[in-house]
């Protein structure tokens, strides 16, 4: 759906998942649709080998990601390797501070629970769901990786991108801790549609004690 977003305002796109299902589904919707859209099977971190060392003016990525990825740098790389000189990276993703927190405090408090900084192994959690709408399932372990901001930022800067803009957030688009309130649908543009999707946000009184999505923009420097 992101991806196909992009179509609907006049980009050429492929989207890249290592899911099948997901990108059946992707190219499905695209058939149904009528929006055209590429969609390729594969691994991230094989990204180039796979779209063909195509090199594209913007990568987007996001609302959880980098998450499931252990090795950030390696990352960097691949987006940087799939940039034209001058192209762009839009990265809008869960803020790893929110990471951090304990997601599960009956008492409503702001606890810090898991590790900021990038781990070796993944932090591990049983779990009956996933994060979309569906029925739940016997439990079954989810890893997932969290990633320090400075870790990123400067694996972008590394992988030869220069920052452009680094904004953090305090709307999250799901309901990523229970007693979070929901802000609303978003604003819409002239046309009547949502330019953003729902959103929630802590109440009033921790709303400035921690960001909870960050997004970042970086242009690929000339080779
Ligand atoms: C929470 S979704 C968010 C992505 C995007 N914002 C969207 O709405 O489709 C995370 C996606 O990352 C994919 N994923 C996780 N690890 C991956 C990897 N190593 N390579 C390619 N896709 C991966 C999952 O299959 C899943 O579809």
């Amino acid at each position: 759906m992101d991806t196909l977003s992009w179509a609907r305002l006049g980009a050429r796109v492929a989207g890249l998942d290592f899911a099948s299902a997901a990108i059946e589904a992707a190219r499905r919707l695209s058939e149904d649709s009528g929006v055209p859209g590429r969609f390729v099977e594969a691994n991230v971190y094989d990204a180039p080998a796979a779209l063909e060392r195509e090199r594209f003016d913007i990568v987007y990525t996001g609302i959880g990601a980098l998450n499931w990825l252990p090795d950030i740098v390696a990352w960097a790389r691949v987006v940087s390797d799939c940039l034209v000189d001058g192209g762009r990276l839009y990265l809008y993703e869960a803020h790893p501070m929110r990471g951090a927190l304990d997601y599960d405090n009956p008492d409503q408090q702001l606890l810090l629970r898991f590790p900021y900084f990038s781990q070796p192994e993944p932090g591990t959690d049983m779990s009956t769901e996933t994060y979309v709408d569906g029925p739940t399932f016997e439990p079954m372990p989810v890893h997932d990786w969290n990633h320090g901001l400075g870790e990123i930022v400067t694996a972008v800067i590394e992988a030869g991108m220069d920052l452009e803009f680094l904004r953090e957030h305090r709307e999250v688009p799901w309901q990523a801790l229970p007693w979070m309130e929901f802000v609303g649908d978003g604003p819409r543009g002239a046309d009547g549609r949502y330019q953003s999707g729902r959103m929630w946000r802590l109440p009033e009184a921790q709303r400035d004690l921690v960001p909870l999505m960050y997004s970042l923009m970086a242009t690929r420097r000339r080779r």
